[in-house]
C-alpha cells in the first residue's frame, strides 16, 4: 500500500469497476475516475453483450454507462468521476449540455466531460454557470488551455483539463511540456483550473507529474500497478525527464508561450488535428457497441 500520498491526486483511467477495486486496495485509496466513449466501450459486460451478438440501442448504451459508473462512484474519493459526453465534430452545445446535465444527476462526484473545440467550450461555460463540474478533455495546445480558463472563469468548482500526453508523445512531441507550460501559464492566473494530465503510457510520465505539482493524474490500471511492482517510487529532487520516441531520439520539445488569461476565450486558436482525431475515435468507438439500426 501507498504510505506516501503524491500530492497530485490519482485518478484511474478506465471503464472496469472491478478494476478500480483493484487498484483501490492496491493503493489503498483511489481519488478519482475518468472515463470516455472507448473506455466504455472496452468493458467486460458490454464487451461480453457484444460477443454474444446483443449490440445496443444508443439508450441501453447510455443506461450501461450509467450502471457503470453509479457503481464506481462510492468506491473514489474528492477527484470525483468524469463522464464524457458523446459527441461528433458536429455536435453542438446545447446537444452537449443537454447530454451533460443528465449525467451529472447519475451520481454526487460527477465532472462532465466535453470536448475542447468551440462548441464544447460553449458547453463548458454554461454548464458552471449552471454548477455542473466539468473536465474539459482532448487538450493538445496551451491555447486550448488558456480557453478553457477564460470560458469558465466565475467557476465556483474547480474546473479540470486534460492534456493528452502519451497522444502528443506518440505526434512525436514531448507532451509532458504541455503540462509543464500549463501549469506555469496558470501560475498567472486565479487557480479555478485543476491540470490533469491525461493519456499517461507509463509510470514516468506519472513521476513528472508528481514533479511539476499537477493538481491531478489519471492513470491505466496497468501503469498504476506497475508503479505498485517498483514499490511506489517517488520523483526526488534531481529526478529529471525527456520524452523519447521508441527508438530513444528525444521528441520534439513544446515551447511556452506567453499568454493572456484576461482575453475572451473566443479569441484563442483552439483548433488543433489531435482534438478533431480523438472525437473521431471516441465516436468509431462508442458506434461499434450501437446496433447498426440505432
Ligand atoms: C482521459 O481522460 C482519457 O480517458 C485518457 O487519458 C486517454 O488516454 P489514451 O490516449 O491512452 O487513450
Amino acid at each position: 500500500m501507498l504510505t506516501n500520498r503524491p500530492k497530485t491526486k490519482i485518478l484511474v483511467d478506465g471503464g472496469d469497476p472491478a478494476e478500480t477495486l483493484r487498484i483501490k486496495s492496491l493503493l489503498g485509496f483511489v481519488d478519482g475516475q475518468t472515463t470516455n466513449p472507448s473506455l466504455i466501450a472496452k468493458n467486460p459486460e458490454i464487451q461480453q453483450l457484444i460477443a454474444s451478438g446483443h449490440t445496443l440501442s444508443a439508450e441501453e448504451e447510455k443506461n450501461e454507462y450509467k450502471k457503470i459508473v453509479q457503481s464506481i462512484s462510492p468506491h473514489v474519493g474528492e477527484a470525483g468521476v468524469s463522464i464524457e459526453v458523446f459527441a461528433d465534430l458536429n455536435t453542438t452545445a446545447e446537444e452537449m449540455l443537454a447530454q451533460g446535465q443528465e449525467m451529472f444527476s447519475w451520481i454526487p462526484n460527477a465532472y462532465v466531460k466535453y470536448p475542447c473545440t468551440y462548441e464544447g467550450l460553449r458547453a463548458a461555460q454554461t454548464s458552471v454557470q449552471k454548477n455542473i463540474r466539468v473536465n474539459v478533455t482532448l487538450c493538445f495546445s496551451q491555447e486550448q488551455a488558456a480557453a478553457v480558463y477564460a470560458a469558465t472563469k466565475g467557476s465556483k468548482q474547480p474546473v479540470y483539463v486534460s492534456p493528452f500526453v502519451g497522444r502528443l508523445d506518440d505526434h512525436g512531441e514531448d507532451g509532458m511540456d504541455l503540462v509543464r507550460n500549463i501549469k506555469k501559464m496558470y501560475e498567472r492566473g486565479d487557480g479555478h483550473v485543476y491540470v490533469l494530465a491525461a493519456s499517461i503510457r507509463g509510470f514516468n510520465h506519472l513521476l513528472w507529474s508528481f514533479a511539476l505539482s499537477a493538481e491531478l493524474a489519471t492513470v491505466p490500471g496497468k501503469v498504476l500497478e506497475e508503479w505498485a511492482a517498483k514499490a511506489f517510487p517517488m520523483p526526488d529532487r534531481n529526478f529529471s525527464y525527456r520524452g523519447v520516441d521508441a527508438s530513444g531520439k528525444p521528441l520534439k520539445a513544446i515551447p511556452y508561450k506567453e499568454l493572456d488569461l484576461n482575453l475572451p476565450w473566443q479569441s484563442f486558436d483552439i483548433a488543433h488535428e489531435l482534438t478533431n482525431k480523438g472525437i473521431q475515435k471516441f465516436v468509431a468507438d462508442y458506434q461499434s457497441t450501437l446496433r447498426r439500426s440505432a
